[in-house]
């Protein structure tokens, strides 16, 4: 075997000096969402998408609410129940009601890794989340159909033990149309724990 060969890829969590590929003159599904929630990190074509969405779809405003406030819901109860690990798959640009601020608000010591694909929420995440308290947050920059890359993410696992309850958070990501059902369906990311979808 060739050096080459057996030496592991780093992640993309592990590239941090490789600029960001950041093309803001196409629509990007992060940023229309923020659009939708009232947030300011989008582009012009971020806000001609979703306002031909929600043209199409006037609930879709309100949804992206609704959605926010069930995620708010279920990371409380579940700290409440105990868990205070949480795998966020498609974090989403930082709003209000961030996982581990949810989270940390009823459990000091919940770690929370954060895990998105688009370069814009990686940058913005590295930016404004940080822990508060005794508890951990790491933001990854990962693919959810990409589960072997994801679930090994050095940034992942320095929040995340696999071996201890958990919960994986999947919302408002399965959606779209890019097989990420079938990702989401990786029993080991949900071992000994729960998911919400
Ligand atoms: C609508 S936002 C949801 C944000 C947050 N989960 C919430 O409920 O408020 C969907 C997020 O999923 C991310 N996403 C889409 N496909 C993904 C993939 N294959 N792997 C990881 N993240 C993905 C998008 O970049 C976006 O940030």
């Amino acid at each position: 075997m060739t050096a080459s060969s057996s030496t592991p890829k780093p992640s993309r969590s592990e590239q941090p000096d490789v600029p960001l590929e950041i093309n803001t003159s196409v629509a990007h599904p992060a940023r229309m969402y923020d659009y939708y929630l009232g947030g300011k990190d989008n582009f012009p074509a971020d806000r001609e998408a979703a306002e031909k969405m929600i043209a199409s779809a006037p609930g879709m405003r309100d949804g992206a609410r609704q959605n926010r406030a069930f995620l708010g819901r279920s990371v409380r109860w579940l700290a409440g129940a105990g868990i205070t690990q949480f795998l966020d798959i498609g974090t989403g640009i930082p709003t209000q009601g961030n996982t581990h601020e949810v989270a940390q608000e009823v459990a000091p010591d919940a770690r929370v890794a954060y895990v998105d694909n688009d370069p814009i929420v990686i940058a913005h995440a590295r930016a404004l989340l940080s822990g508060q308290g005794q508890g951990m947050v790491t933001v990854a920059h990962a693919d959810l159909r990409e589960p072997d890359a994801l679930l090994t993410d050095p940034q992942v696992l320095r929040a995340i033990d696999f071996d201890q309850p958990m919960a994986v958070l999947l919302v408002a990501i399965l959606m779209f149309p890019q097989g990420l059902r079938g990702a989401a369906q990786d029993r080991r990311a949900a071992r000994g724990g729960h998911a919400v979808r």
